[in-house]
């Protein structure tokens, strides 16, 4: 079967058999007979799911990596494809099934021309993605230990199926969490000077907390803090004793992420003693911002040129993608990848233009090859 109808194959089994973060067994059991089959070597490593490859060349070179995400999201489909998720609430919605089968064709045509290719190649079948974390049981297992540079990609829907979006810089955002527990003193709503009501207290740091982005980060500097969930009360004439804040923030800069931190927990805390009652502050911290190094863009537009794909910028977004863990101490490159304009990623109609496949894999083919 010729290689493009054989990756659509794939793409679509795939799509078919989503799998949430870190149960992604029927896919690693997949790509590892996809890859064993064409005769690549898959590392030992322990991985509960995901696995690496590895295509050595013919040649001295550097170690590169080639990062692709598994995992699938508890989206219930909506895009009435015939290939369409055969598990109700399981979808392929970001677009991971793509990166998975880009990432096995671009291993299977490195190992038909690995007398061209200089250095070896890891292919990253990362788990857990969207946990934010996954990256994290990549790095466990040391196989990033002698990688120089890694390369990723991201389905996108805001552009034509092949257009890639490429940034030099910042790519996307730190993704951090916080939880706030206001403590006061529950009461009968018509007496709320018997005890300390928490609701005017937890509406009071809400609006605090949205100082930090305007009075303390550098105006240059891209930063937000959104407040997701409050939770208080049960009934509408009971004060109650407790009100939990929860929320994200997203920064570029490492110092703006440490300045957060801690002016989130001091607003907290000492507007809460200001109103007489008292907050307890959880942080945790998420993936670090996505970061695209100078070389590296240069190499993937003159990659794209020989592809003929065309480039557009990219615009930074405040989303996050735990690709930045395994680009922390090396350089790396991460490219958005035009699947057909359509519905946005995690919805259930999102869709990726198959004709994006191959070309794909041709593209982070010849981005690896390049010298
Ligand atoms: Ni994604």
């Amino acid at each position: 079967m010729e290689l493009e109808k054989k990756l659509i194959s794939y793409f679509e089994w795939f799509h078919r058999n989503p799998e949430l973060s870190y149960e992604e067994y029927g896919t690693t059991a997949r790509i590892r007979e996809i890859l064993t089959e064409a005769g690549i070597e898959i590392l030992p490593c322990k991985l509960e799911t995901g696995l690496v490859a590895v295509i050595r060349g013919k040649s001295e070179g550097p170690v590169q990596a080639l990062r692709c995400d598994i995992d699938a999201l508890p989206v219930v489909e909506e895009t009435g494809l015939s290939y369409a998720s055969e598990y109700k609430g399981k979808m392929h919605a970001c677009g991971h099934d793509f990166h998975t089968v880009s990432g096995i064709g671009c291993a299977l045509l490195l190992q038909e021309r690995r007398q061209e290719l200089a250095g070896t190649v890891k292919v990253i079948f990362q788990p857990g993605e969207e946990s934010s974390l996954g990256a994290l049981k990549i790095l466990e297992t040391n196989v990033m230990d002698d990688v120089e540079m890694v390369w990723g990609i991201h389905a996108d829907p805001t552009n034509e199926a092949g257009v890639l979006g490429i940034r030099e810089g910042y790519v996307s955002a730190a993704v951090d969490r916080f939880k706030i527990t206001v403590k006061g003193v529950g009461c009968h709503g018509a007496h709320p000077d018997d005890g300390t009501d928490p609701i005017p207290v937890a509406a009071a740091i809400v609006t605090a907390l949205q100082c930090i982005v305007t009075r303390n980060v550098n105006a240059f500097h891209p930063a937000l803090l959104s407040v997701t969930r409050i939770e208080a009360g049960k009934t509408w004439n009971v004060i109650p004793e407790s009100a939990v804040l929860e929320g994200t923030v997203r920064t570029m800069n490492r110092e703006d992420r440490v300045l957060f931190e801690k002016r989130v927990a001091e607003i907290a805390r000492n507007t809460a003693v200001a109103y007489g009652a008292a907050a307890e502050v959880e942080w945790t911290a998420g993936c670090p911002a996505v970061y695209n190094d100078e070389k590296m863009v240069k190499k993937s537009m003159e990659a794209a040129e020989k592809c003929k794909l065309a480039v557009v910028p990219e615009e930074s977004s405040m989303g996050g993608d735990d690709f930045s863990f395994l680009e922390e101490e090396i350089p790396g490159c991460y490219v958005k990848v035009g699947t057909g304009k359509g519905p946005a990623i995690h919805q259930p109609g999102f869709a990726v233009d198959e004709r994006v496949i191959l070309p794909t894999a041709n593209y982070l083919t010849e981005l690896i090859l390049a010298r």
